[in-house]
């Protein structure tokens, strides 16, 4: 009668009966958490519920120190469910159930919506079954798209894991700079943004009998222009299947857009979840989530905790200071494992998250949003939600893209929420008051093609022959404004002609994965001979994550390390010395311990690097070097980054030439003090200010010889100049 899947869909569980676990911890007045006597307890009670915070609705959890019986707590399913092999694990899944339903279904129809909860099964089920119900045979692949980097790699582990077969061949992943698949691979899970590139050398994905455009709720960019793109393939590929898979209520949306495709709904399964508001707004909701976990920790039942965090310092200093906290309390509360999932998790860190908690301890997972929909972390009973995430948004008006945190909608809310209830009745906190999630939080996100940047994505589509951008297929279409300056952009780069077809410079260009920025540089640096240094500094910025490592007991030191990498000209020739003394070490781990340098993101660099060079390879730019001449490197930066230049202005400042903005040199940057009149840099990033992150000086003349259709003389002796250059008008001709 234990077997899980043979219980009743809405009695699963009755030990877990969301009164009685109340009901538990209030009645009990008697905690413990391996401390040794009654007095220790209280002591690491009072430690952590010194500046607890209050929350309502229904019950504050600050009130009585819960009960924690080995009996009573939610360990049931865990111990349940590890008796329970692979085949087991797959068969409790809700989707499961409907397995042969859904094979029929996909049989009957060419295209088909997949809604259920998530977890339910979808991602790392339906490519299996449909490998089972013969859609592989003659050597096609079942492919199938996800958001974010993390969850392809991941999910991908995990269905070669429970095919019993190594990573890599029949099952796979391909992602932007990393291809882990083989003739043999199957089953491909791959990244949004790298269908979209199969689609340059594929436009039929002749190779696939199935596609899944999965985590469509997600509306990221790229998934947005499958939709049209897909739609379209479909036409004319009667035997490709198409499954839209999406998580929440989008579904009739999704439907509409493949004129009206039947829709698949898988029933869910969640245990009830009782949602905590603050009373009060938090002033830092990072140590308010200290605050929040240590409070769950001492006076909650086990079960483990997942935290929504907005980015990777964010998950850092929370896990700093998470580790301080409790170092302090020592052996007076149980053990609790601390684990941070993020974009750029390196893969051996990214399998922890899965793995099972050990007895008589606490997993709390510190995730960014992709914990939200993307990954399903098994035995969540606790959710901390501060209510933000990090958002790109990108301001046509003043051509930048910012990275900001910012409120998450209602409807993000709830799928966090949602994440408490997989196994078990949950609870979630939040650390806002239910004031403000009733008044001031939206209902849903603003799909991504509504803000940002759409430069890349009209590259492609232009590459993959779609001249009349603006009337493309789009679920939503983006604002006008924001594809006339894309259009715009594009023909400054050189990318497009006076018509707005694609030049051979814009061809090649859509042949590199990076942004058209970027793309350009690569490509100049075969004219200014210096396309090995420029590949290595490309190969830098890509790192997203930071390259200097700056503990805070050594900060000085660190700071001292740092600045031995100075040269002068600036921060993309910084980095580049930094590139270029690693790899004269080989590579050497102990180099980058000794000078305060992230092993981990260099190693990214190089495979990063190592990509580029073959994709250079294959656009046949020649690998040639040029270290001694600086200028050259610094004009094919130039010649990617012309839109990005500032001059120096009063006070130290800077204004954008395009924009007159007032920006400043980052204070991390070499050039900080020495304040050259004209700069360019890699990004804009706010904080406290506008500051110009990566910079390095350039001469403004090298501006007419590298954009000579972009700039006029004139504007750049005049800093006042704020008109803008003469490219409106022909690139809107495209949009008539
Ligand atoms: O796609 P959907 O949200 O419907 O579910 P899924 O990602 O296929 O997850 C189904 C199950 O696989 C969940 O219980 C996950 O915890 C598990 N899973 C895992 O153990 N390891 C992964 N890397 C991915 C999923
Ligand atoms: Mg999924």
């Amino acid at each position: 009668e234990d077997r899980y899947e043979e219980v009743d869909e809405n009695e699963k569980v009755p030990h877990y009966e969301q009164k009685k676990w109340e009901q538990d911890q209030m009645s009990s007045a008697v905690f413990r958490f391996g401390a040794k006597n009654r007095e220790d307890e209280q002591k690491a009670y009072d430690l952590i519920l010194e500046n607890q915070i209050e929350f309502v609705n229904p019950i504050n959890i600050s009130g009585t120190p819960g009960i924690e019986d080995e009996d009573k707590k939610p360990q049931l399913t865990e111990k349940q469910k590890r008796k329970m092999n692979i085949e087991e694990t797959k068969k409790s899944l809700p989707i499961y159930k409907y397995r042969d339903e859904l094979l029929r279904a996909i049989e009957d129809h060419q295209v088909l919506i997949i809604e259920g909860e998530t977890g339910s099964g979808k991602t790392t089920q339906i490519p299996q079954y449909l490998h089972e119900a013969g859609y592989t045979k003659d050597k096609k692949k079942i492919g199938c798209t996800q958001p974010r980097r993390v969850a392809a790699m991941s999910v991908a582990a995990r269905v070669a894991e429970e095919m019993s077969i190594k990573l890599g061949n029949e099952v796979g992943y391909s992602i932007r700079f990393e291809d882990c698949t083989s003739e043999r691979t199957i089953i491909k899970y791959m990244t949004d943004g790298t269908l979209h590139r199969e689609f340059l050398s594929e436009p039929d994905l002749e190779s696939y009998s199935v596609m899944i455009i999965d985590e469509a709720h997600e509306r990221t960019l790229h998934t947005d222009i499958l939709f049209g793109l897909v739609k379209d393939i479909a036409r004319f590929r009667k035997d490709l299947k198409l499954l839209i898979s999406s998580a929440t209520l989008d579904a009739a949306k999704f439907s509409e857009f493949f004129d009206d495709a039947p829709i698949f709904r898988i029933p869910g399964r969640r245990f009830p979840v009782n949602i905590y508001y603050s009373q009060a707004p938090e002033a830092d909701y990072v140590s308010a989530c200290v605050q929040t976990i240590l409070q769950i920790h001492v006076t909650q039942p086990l079960g483990d905790c997942l935290v929504f965090l907005t980015g990777q310092e964010e998950i850092e200093t929370c896990h700093e200071l998470l580790q301080e906290r409790t170092k302090k309390l020592g052996s007076l509360v149980k053990e609790l494992i601390v684990l941070p999932v993020y974009a750029n998790l390196p893969t051996d860190m990214q399998a922890k998250i899965f793995e099972r908690t050990p007895p008589n301890a606490r997993k709390v997972v510190l995730a960014t949003n992709i914990a939200e929909t993307s990954l399903t972390i098994d035995n969540i009973i606790y959710v901390i939600d501060p209510g933000f995430c990090k958002q790109n948004s990108y301001n046509p008006r003043t051509s930048m893209e910012t990275l900001t945190i910012v409120p998450i909608s209602k409807a993000s809310a709830n799928q966090r929420a949602g994440r408490a209830g997989r196994v078990a009745a949950g609870k979630c906190f939040r650390l806002y008051t239910a004031w403000v999630y009733k008044n001031e939080l939206e209902d849903n996100p603003v799909p991504e093609i509504q803000r940002v940047n759409l430069g890349n994505v009209v590259l492609i589509l232009k590459a993959l022959g779609i001249n009349n951008i603006i009337n493309f297929d789009f679920l939503d279409p983006p604002p006008h404004e924001s594809l006339v300056i894309a259009l715009e952009q594009l023909y400054a780069l050189g990318a497009l002609n006076h018509h707005g077809d694609l030049t051979k410079l814009g061809r090649r260009m859509a042949e590199l994965p990076v942004d058209p920025m970027m793309s350009k540089m690569l490509l100049a640096s075969e004219k200014y001979k210096c396309s090995e240094e420029i590949v290595s500094i490309s190969a830098m910025l890509n790192v997203n994550s930071s390259i200097f490592y700056r503990p805070k007991d050594k900060q000085i030191h660190a700071d001292t390390a740092r600045k031995n990498f100075h040269v002068p000209g600036g921060d993309h020739l910084m980095l580049l010395n930094v590139y270029n003394q690693w790899a004269e070490t080989d590579f050497s781990i102990q180099w980058c311990y000794e000078n305060f340098i992230q092993y981990r993101s260099m190693k990214r660099a190089r495979d990063v690097r190592d990509q580029l060079v073959n994709l250079l390879g294959r656009v046949e730019v020649d690998l040639v070097s040029n270290i001694s001449d600086n200028v050259n490197i610094r004009k094919a930066i130039t010649a990617g980054f012309f839109y990005h230049v500032a001059k120096l202005s009063k006070g130290g400042s800077y204004k954008t030439v395009k924009h007159n903005q007032t920006v400043e040199i980052h204070p991390s940057s070499s050039l900080r003090e020495a304040l050259p009149r004209w700069v360019i840099y890699h990004e804009l990033v706010f904080t406290t200010k506008e500051y110009m992150r990566q910079t390095t000086e350039i001469e403004s003349k090298w501006l007419l010889e590298v954009a000579p259709h972009y700039y006029k003389s004139k504007e750049l002796e005049d800093s006042t100049n704020t008109k803008m250059p003469k490219t409106v008008g022909k690139a809107n001709s495209e949009l008539g």
